[in-house]
């Protein structure tokens, strides 16, 4: 015979406890955070939640619970917890090897889209620190007969990468590799992208702790100045564009004008700055 619930393993019981717990930990939308966390530990619709609040919850889950939350309220991005993050409407798999992919970050994709008149033209694209593949793999979902190359310094956001491919349908049009930006590269690509690590060195540890304590440093550091990927992507990316080729890069607050100079001195022609939803220029791009 089971044991009928008690008040406190109810969803609606444990939903308001947890949220709670969160709220007094400072995470500022604790009730969402609640449900994204209980949805993830009992494997249920967040719609359950606040339709079901009487059904009982399995020790396991409670259990499982317990353990996430406290991982939550230590900083843990959420993403990290779950394994996953949304990004252009897709679902893209995530690991502590790769940075979680940004909303701003669609800026670039809609700013690249935004540059092309035939969506079914067989372009080449390259994605220069491709981390989950979100740009390459978001873009590739638009264009039904390009195919890209990502490239990713570190091997693990590599496999990420791959998997998401997978999960996206998308293995048959996508390489991913490792690579250090352009080195040994060959051939040439119709459209550039990269969201490089551009945030200075010495500014990393008064960022979030949920960032500067869980995302990979690798993801992270754009040097001493915050600008070294775009020097090397700047000198090594006209060996790989065609003429008419696009580069599009994504860049931090108050970066353009001097991601501008650098492209200038590399002799590219900045075309269009593209803002993000809070009116922060986001994204250039330019071409040879
Ligand atoms: C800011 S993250 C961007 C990840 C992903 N493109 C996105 O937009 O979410 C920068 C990526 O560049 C990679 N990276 C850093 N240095 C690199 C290098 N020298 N060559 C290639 N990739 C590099 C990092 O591993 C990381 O995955």
């Amino acid at each position: 015979m089971t044991t009928p619930a008690t008040p406190t393993e109810t969803i609606g019981a444990i939903y308001q406890q947890l949220s709670d717990e969160l709220a007094a930990a400072g995470i500022e939308e604790p009730r969402l955070e609640a449900r994204m966390l209980l949805s993830f530990a009992a494997d249920i619709e967040q719609s359950r939640i606040i339709g079901y609040p009487e059904d009982q919850l399995a020790p396991e889950t409670i259990a499982k619970l317990a353990e996430i939350a406290a991982r939550r309220k230590t900083g843990e991005p959420i993403a990290y917890i779950t394994g996953q993050k949304e990004f252009w409407s897709l679902n893209f798999k995530v690991s502590r090897e790769t940075l979680i992919p940004r909303p701003d970050s669609e800026t670039l994709i809609e700013a690249v889209l935004g540059e092309l008149p035939d969506k079914n033209a067989s372009l080449k694209l390259l994605d220069l620190g491709t981390g989950t593949g979100c740009l390459l793999l978001a873009l590739l979902s638009e264009l039904p007969n390009a195919t890209g190359l990502g490239l990713d310094i570190n091997p693990e956001a590599c496999d990420i990468a791959q998997v998401n491919a997978e999960i996206l349908g998308l293995t048959s049009r996508v390489t991913i590799q490792q690579g250090d930006w352009m080195t040994g590269l060959d051939g040439e690509f119709n459209i550039i992208i990269s969201n490089p690590p551009y945030i200075i060195e010495s500014e990393i540890a008064a960022l979030e702790p949920d960032v500067n304590q869980f995302e990979p440093r690798l993801a992270l550091s754009g040097g001493i100045d915050g600008l070294a990927a775009y020097r090397s992507i700047a000198a090594q990316c006209k060996a790989h564009l065609p003429p008419h080729g696009l580069l599009a890069v994504e860049c931090g607050m108050g970066q353009v004008a001097d991601i501008k100079e650098i492209f200038l001195n590399n002799n590219l022609m900045v075309k269009s700055i593209h803002q993000d939803i809070a009116n922060v220029e986001r994204c250039i791009l330019a071409t040879v």
